[in-house]
Formats: structure tokens, sequence, C-alpha cells
């Protein structure tokens, strides 16, 4: 086995989070800027942190091109709120077009060719395109530092969420109707079309 510091570059670094934690989920997340005008991009450094309260979290870095925080940073940190949207196979293309580096205030939503909802609880509009869709307030902003490369850890609390009913089967989310994308190494991208189940020993298994 090869051992490695990580004191050196952000890069090599990075490398190895994106080619270790994988699948990764993806959180488009939805803010509003000064002029009222709307805000989206992809985080992969996405997690589900509490069930109740029902907490998210995900890690925008700071940017390498320019040394500073992104827009959605900067938007979340004024509004204290955003939306957090999904990723499907039916809308990965334009989300991925709403990565790219647009100038602040330039709308992701109409440069993807994407569509807005408005919200119930937040400003920060949702995304149609996307069949769940999770209303957030901000909880934490947790730094590392403001090099670029480095992250912040952003939690939100779900104050409402969003579920479109073709999706829903007793209450749950159905895998195969839902369709999620998720984000892998490099310019990978993974579908969840092919899975196996396990059945978890309960204690009273292992006591027998
Ligand atoms: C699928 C995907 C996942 C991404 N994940 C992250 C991430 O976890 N953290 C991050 O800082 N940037 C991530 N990016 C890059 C951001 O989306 C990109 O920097 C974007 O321009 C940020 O937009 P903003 O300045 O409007 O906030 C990802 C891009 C893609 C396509």
């Amino acid at each position: 086995m090869k051992s490695f510091n990580t004191d050196g570059e952000f890069k090599d670094n990075y490398k190895f989070l994106i080619g270790s934690i994988l699948p990764r989920p993806i959180a488009v997340v939805s803010t509003v800027n000064t002029d009222g005008s709307n805000n989206l991009a992809p985080f992969s450094f996405f997690t589900g942190v509490s069930a109740k309260p029902m907490i998210v979290g995900f890690s925008p870095l700071i940017r390498t091109s320019t040394g500073e925080k992104k827009d959605t940073v900067v938007n979340i940190e004024r509004e204290k709120e955003f939306v957090i949207n999904f990723v499907t196979e039916a809308n990965a293309e334009k989300i991925n077009l709403a990565s790219t580096e647009l100038p602040y205030g330039e709308d992701e939503f109409v440069f993807s060719g994407l569509t807005t909802l408005d919200s119930e609880v937040v400003k920060a509009k949702r995304l149609k395109e996307s069949p769940i869709h999770f209303e957030c307030r901000l909880r934490d902003i947790l730094s590392y530092g403001d090099i670029p490369g480095t992250g912040r850890f952003i939690t939100g609390e779900v104050v409402k969420i969003h579920v479109d009913e073709k999706l829903l089967d007793s209450g749950r989310i159905l895998t195969d109707v839902f369709k999620p994308v998720g984000r892998g190494a490099g310019n990978d991208w993974i579908h969840c079309d092919h899975r196996f189940q396990m059945e978890r020993l309960m204690k009273a298994q292992i006591q027998k």
C-alpha cells in the first residue's frame, strides 16, 4: 500500500476525496442574489445530518480560480435560507450546465434552461425539473479557512419537503421512479439502477 501525507497541494487531497467517497449524492442548491435573480449550483459534498430536527449539510469550497467564496455561500450568509433540489436522469445535463462559473447575478436557471417554482416558506425558488425539494433555513456555517480549495460545511434545517406524488408509495420514495444520479471521480456521474438487497441481522437473530 502507498501512503500519503495531506499537507501538500489542495488538488492532491481533492483527488483522494472524490476518488474515495463514492458514489456521492448531489444537492442542487438554489439561492437568491442581491438583485432578486436566482442562483443555482450543484454540490456533491452533501449528506443528511439529522432526522429530527431534519438537517442536511453540504460543502462549498473556496473557488480555486479566484480564491473567492462561491455565490451560493455569499447568498446563504446574507439570506440565511436556501432550497435543495435533486439530480435525476432527466435533469442531469441541465444541472451540469448550472455548475458553470457565471458572473454574480447571472441567473443559472435561465442559463441552463431550467424553470423556477415559488417556495412556500423561503424566498429561494424551487427547481421545477426536480421531483423533490427541501426548503431550508440556515443552521450552521462551519468554516475551515479562506484559501482556494478550503471547505465550509453549511447545514440547513428542512422546514418544508415537496415530493412529486408519482415517486411516493405509502410514504416511501421509489428509487426506480425517482431515478437519482450521483457523482463520481473526475467527470463521472453514476446511475442508481444497479442495486442489490441485504437484510440486516437483528439483535434477536444474533443471540439465537
Ligand atoms: C456534479 C457537481 C458537483 C459539484 N460539487 C461541488 C462541491 O461539493 N463543492 C464545491 O465547492 N463545488 C462543487 N461543484 C462545483 C460548483 O457547482 C461550481 O463551482 C459552481 O460554479 C458554484 O456556483 P455558485 O458560485 O453559483 O455557488 C460541483 C459541480 C458539479 C457539476
